[in-house]
């Protein structure tokens, strides 16, 4: 199953996204620790960048420039204000794009830090290829990319959360270890956090 802007759209205009409620804490603990900062990595992509919180917390952190991308319309009108909100605007802008439809006008050849919370393991197949090729094409020798989704063996999982969108254990070796360096991060069961370093 696809999942469509509308299905997103719907849900933020609800406040019924269960992922959209503090910044990740992963990125924050991150930043505070120092292997995350604005002088190494300045130049940040947040694609699925939902409503912007991640987006707005590195621009307040003094990363920038800062792109969020998001194809639903509505978790971009919520990213924009709390940009906003947060005064960062000068730093943190957004753009609407399907990530899996190529190459997205508007953006840099390349950036040192790209966060991917959420998106990858909601797409399949064809679409997660393209998703994949995108971080790769966006990334530059020696940048990082921040990378968390929801992981399991679906055979070993029972009743309604074999429906779940996730990423076959491995599956990250096969998309993105020839190029990149895989550094496994703490995360809680059957989930992924990775910090993967551009060869
Ligand atoms: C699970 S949410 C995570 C949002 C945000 N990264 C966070 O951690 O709060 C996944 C986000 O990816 C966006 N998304 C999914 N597929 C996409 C695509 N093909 N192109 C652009 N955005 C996409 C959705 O609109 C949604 O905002």
């Amino acid at each position: 199953m696809r999942l469509r802007p509308w299905f997103y759209n719907t849900l933020y205009r609800f406040n019924a996204a269960p992922w959209d409620k503090e910044v990740r804490p992963q990125l924050v603990e991150l930043v505070e620790a120092g292997r995350l900062t604005p002088t190494e990595l300045p130049r940040v992509l947040d694609l699925g960048c939902g409503t912007g919180a991640e987006s707005v917390y590195l621009a307040g952190r003094g990363f920038g420039p800062v792109v969020g991308v998001d194809f639903s319309a509505v978790g971009l009108r919520r990213a924009r204000a709390r940009a906003e909100a947060a005064g960062v605007t000068d730093r943190c802008t957004f753009v609407q794009a399907d990530v899996t439809a190529g190459p997205i006008p508007g953006l840099a050849d390349s950036y040192d830090l790209i966060c991917e919370f959420g998106m990858l393991d909601d797409t399949q197949g064809e679409e997660r290829l393209a998703v994949a090729r995108a971080i790769h094409r966006l990334s530059r020798p020696g940048g990082k990319v921040l990378l968390w989704a929801f992981q399991a063996d679906k055979e070993q999982l029972k009743g309604g959360a074999k429906m779940a969108p996730m990423i076959a254990p491995g599956e990250e070796r096969e998309l993105f270890g020839e190029a990149f360096e895989l550094e496994y991060l703490p995360t809680r069961p059957r989930t992924l956090m990775l910090l993967m370093t551009r060869r």
